[in-house]
């Protein structure tokens, strides 16, 4: 799991229907994933898709090449849960994703913004 890391968007459109969730399913990613960078950004540019999440393998795996997962619709706590099963056996690269998550994974946009911050 070491050397994972997350950006959870949390701009204008994502989770927008219940921003006080949004915070419950943040503070769960890292009470349950310690080890992980999970870090809050604003809107990362597919908006349509909401609650998106970037898992970002760890550096063994970059160097394999192995590209950051984006996932769309993780806003209830079965795929959180899956999500951080899944960075506890390596993340992507190391193990194939949960067949549970596999309807979340999207590609991403051409050109994603970069304004991640880390969140208090
Ligand atoms: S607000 Fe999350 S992708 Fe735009």
């Amino acid at each position: 799991m070491a050397g994972c890391s997350l950006t959870v968007c949390r701009g204008c459109c994502c989770g927008t229907e219940n921003k006080k969730q949004a915070a419950a399913r943040l503070d769960y990613l890292r009470q349950r994933l310690p080890s992980v960078d999970v870090r809050v950004s604003d809107c990362l540019g597919p908006c349509k898709r909401k609650d998106v999440i970037v898992v970002h393998p760890q550096p063994k795996q970059r160097k394999q090449g192995e590209k950051p997962t984006w996932l769309s619709l993780m806003h209830n706590m079965s795929a959180l849960e899956e999500l951080a099963d899944w960075l506890d056996a390596g993340g992507p690269g190391a193990v194939l994703i949960p067949i549970n998550l596999a309807d979340n994974v999207f590609r991403p946009p051409a050109k994603s913004k970069k304004r991640s911050r880390r969140a208090g």
